[in-house]
């Protein structure tokens, strides 16, 4: 298996449309984090992401399309319509506010979508991507992505291209030429951490619901459609993110309240502590303090860089101080939660 970075000019598009046509796979950039892209409508594509990625067949993928400049019922009825049915008036409200933005909704497949997308279930994810790469290869293509973030199973998810490549390369010899892979460069993720997922199939018994936390909050969709949104559900559908071990570091991350009672009598070690807060540790001399942004934003945006550069340091353990508890920070904490729980495996 051949594992190539290109750019993202006109003539590397086309490449990736041409290598995504022959059931090739890309790795490509979206807002949020990079995605690892086959033809939705090919089994034989899709496939390969599973066995590439080490992810359990019955996980579903979201499948991203592609956006016009109109932002109508009518448009995107007819972009929602080849993978989706029963498509409630909501669907269509979330796609006018959000998309292309960093939201995926869950709705009841269309007939024609393959279970190596869907997991076997009878629902589909589907995203339209704000990345600009990302929207001309999906308009080239001419049908859907379907994508899971483009690192190994459990691992943390990449936010540029040498990330895709350092999850990839290790285990490039175990895969024929069949598996070359093509990762689109076009810098650094936007928003930095997966889509919010909002599950809108059983909006007469259960409302709309939020499957997985993300930068679109549930304030920001009540705010700007008017719809109420239920708390996060417990997603009966397999669900890699929902695993209570994910986006997970090799070091040991440990979440902690409060440095000043758990870290200062702790013999000095190679280890560092990471904090949003602006607190004073004059007396924390044993351990490397780094700080990080303030808002949560910023902090989506290199977490998961951060991780991984870390995570090459060969610290005993990565000490993080509790986010604050307020909602902006739902999604990171959510995150850093599954993060810690994975953390320390090879
Ligand atoms: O921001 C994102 O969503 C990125 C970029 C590449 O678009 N993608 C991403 O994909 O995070 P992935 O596969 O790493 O996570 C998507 C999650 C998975 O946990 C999957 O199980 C869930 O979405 N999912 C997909 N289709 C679903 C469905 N029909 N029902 C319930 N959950 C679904
Ligand atoms: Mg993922």
């Amino acid at each position: 298996m051949n594992i190539e970075i290109i750019g993202n000019s006109s003539i590397d598009i086309s490449k990736s449309v041409a290598h995504l046509i022959q059931d090739g796979l890309i790795g490509f950039p979206t807002e949020t984090v990079y995605g690892l892209g086959a033809r939705a409508d090919h089994p034989e594509a899709v496939t390969k992401i599973f066995q590439l990625k080490g992810r359990p067949s019955n996980h579903p993928l979201i499948v991203h399309i592609p956006a016009a400049k109109e932002n109508t019922d009518f448009y995107w009825m007819t972009q929602l319509e080849p993978w989706a049915r029963d498509i409630p008036s909501e669907a269509l409200r979330l796609a006018q506010a959000f998309w292309p933005g960093p939201l995926t909704m869950i709705l009841q497949k269309a007939k024609g979508v393959i279970d190596e997308v869907t997991g076997g279930n009878e629902t589909v994810g589907l995203r339209c991507p704000n990345q600009k790469t990302a929207l001309e290869i999906l308009k080239q293509l001419g049908t859907g992505i379907a994508a899971p973030s483009a690192n190994r199973f459990g691992k943390i998810s990449p936010t540029n291209a040498e990330h895709v490549y350092e999850e990839f390369s290790p285990i490039r010899s175990s895969f024929s030429n069949e598996f070359d892979l093509l990762i689109v460069d076009a810098g650094e993720c936007e928003i930095g951490i997966e889509s919010t997922i909002i599950d809108l199939t059983n909006i007469d018994t259960h409302g709309l619901r939020i499957l997985r936390p993300g930068m679109i909050s549930v304030k920001e969709i009540e705010d700007k459609t008017g719809l109420i949104v239920g708390k996060v559900a417990d997603n009966k559908v397999a669900h890699s993110g929902s695993h209570l071990a994910h986006y997970a570091p090799m070091t040991p991350l440990k979440i902690i309240e409060s440095p000043l009672a758990q870290l200062v009598f702790q013999p000095s070690e190679n280890s560092i502590y990471l904090s949003v807060m602006d607190e004073d540790l004059t007396s924390l001399q044993n351990i490397p303090v780094h700080p990080l942004p303030t808002d949560a934003k910023s902090l989506a945006k290199i977490i998961y860089a951060l991780l991984r550069e870390l995570d090459k340091k060969s610290y005993k353990t990565i000490y993080l101080r509790a986010l604050p508890q307020d909602s902006q920070w739902d999604a990171i904490r959510d995150r850093l939660q599954r993060a810690a729980t994975g953390s320390g495996r090879s």
